[in-house]
């Protein structure tokens, strides 16, 4: 509350209050661009102040203080020289030492362990959510329940993150309202789609997406820097995270990205690589994948272009939105033309990739070209619209409200479809 209206309309005991400057956080904290030494912190306030980090090994301890320059609504702190793989607790607040959220059990934050050596990560995983809907509620409290409440170690969101536009409103009741809980434990790493597209430009690194978000441009995270926000690339333990812009960028294959990407994946060392971006290039559920006329050409144009790199490079998973269902592949490689262009070569394993059925998907250990990666749509975490349901790299495809929860263990990577009501829908493994 401003306070110019505090002295309008209310009375002496809320003046005296107001009177003292301090502002009401209104949104986050929320944890950003993870590194194993760093971590970005952001808030907004309804009036500008300076902002305070709070934070340490303990509660008690949580007396280390960071602020950033000048007086802000729209708070960042960047903390540098933390341990990795260490909890911190934190609190943010104003120049005053008013503590805007508490240090409880409930705000703390894991930096990632060193680069490298692998350790049991657990990543949620949410697509096309931004409906600030019963069903988006929903989706959320399924998995905060399976997951006990426990805090996933990074989470990704598969863009149109917020409906219908991606105003900085539908952002607040989509994405800051909806995740409070999650956003102030465990760092977001989010993905640009059609919707959030609405207010924001890729090329000129503008608008609300770009404004709410702080994404790696020169490889703080891990990888080779991109120069951009709109796709970035980081790591965590012995995994390697690709983000691509599959809306506002060039999709071309000498486009800047496809060149970017050519050099991010032939520079990493990690034993896995897992890809994001909202258009799929496989699907037949709200959207389908062998009309060129669907979304400007933007599923043909990825599947045509990017994914000859992807699998050049050897990549594991690949993960989409767009269509509001749930489609997972069979183990693939080398399909880039219509489903009606198929073959059999194209399967590295028809099976179902389960321990209990026909035994999980092999990989060679490393990142070795074209072994075969998994294809997932997981884009009905806000809503579902159905479909044909039927192309013919799936192995499962379902009209059904959820979430992903993606587990890497070692030389293992294994995945879950977990429905809006909690219950295991799909789960497939692959072992190199
Ligand atoms: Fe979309």
């Amino acid at each position: 509350m401003k306070r110019a209206a505090c002295f309008l309309a209310l009375g002496l005991v809320v003046f005296s209050a107001c009177a003292l400057g301090t502002p009401k956080l209104i949104r986050g904290p929320y944890l950003q661009s993870a590194t194993t030494n760093s971590m970005v912190i952001r808030w907004r306030t309804d009036d500008s102040s300076k902002g305070l980090v709070r934070y340490g090994l303990t509660e008690a301890t949580a007396t280390n203080v960071v602020s950033h320059a000048g007086k802000l609504t729209e708070h960042i702190v960047l903390l540098t020289g933390l341990k990795p793989a260490t909890r911190y607790f934190y609190a943010v607040g104003t120049e005053t030492n008013v503590w805007l959220s508490p240090v409880t059990n409930t705000m703390t934050f894991v930096t990632p362990p060193p680069v490298g050596p692998a350790k049991p990560t657990r990543i949620w995983v949410i697509g096309d959510p931004g409906t600030a809907s019963a069903n988006q509620r929903a989706v959320r409290d399924a998995f905060y329940r399976w997951n006990r409440a426990e805090v996933p170690d990074l989470w990704l969101m598969l863009g149109d993150n917020a409906y219908s536009a991606g105003t900085d409103a539908q952002y607040q009741a989509a994405v800051f309202h909806m995740y409070a809980w999650l956003l102030a434990n465990s760092p977001l790493w989010p993905t640009l789609g059609n919707h959030d597209a609405g207010s924001a430009n890729s090329g000129t690194q503008s608008g609300v997406y770009y404004d709410v978000f702080t994404l790696p441009t020169l490889g703080q995270a891990g990888g080779l820097p991109s120069g951009t926000e709109a796709y970035y690339s980081f790591d965590y333990a012995n995994i390697h995270f690709i983000c691509l812009d599959s809306q506002d960028t060039d999709r071309s294959p000498t486009g800047m990205m496809a060149e970017w990407l050519r050099d991010d994946l032939a520079s990493t060392a990690r034993d896995w690589i897992v890809c994001f971006f909202h258009h799929p290039p496989y699907t037949k559920g709200s959207h389908d994948s062998d009309k060129l006329s669907d979304s400007g050409g933007r599923l043909v144009q990825m599947r045509e272009n990017i994914l000859p790199i992807l699998e050049q490079g050897g990549v594991d998973l690949v993960l989409t939105g767009h269509s509001h269902c749930y489609e997972r592949s069979y183990l693939l490689d080398g399909h880039y033309g219509y489903s009606t262009n198929l073959t059999a070569g194209n399967f590295k394993d028809r099976g179902d990739g389960r321990e209990d059925g026909s035994g999980p998907y092999r990989k060679t250990s490393g990142t070795k070209p074209h072994e075969g990666a998994v294809y997932v749509v997981a884009g009905s975490s806000g809503q579902r619209s159905g479909g044909k349901l039927n192309h013919p790299v799936n192995f499962l495809s379902l009209n059904r409200l959820g979430s992903v929860v993606l587990d890497i263990n070692g030389q293992e990577l294994s995945l879950k479809f977990i429905t809006e009501k909690a219950q295991l829908r799909d789960y497939f493994t692959i072992r190199k």
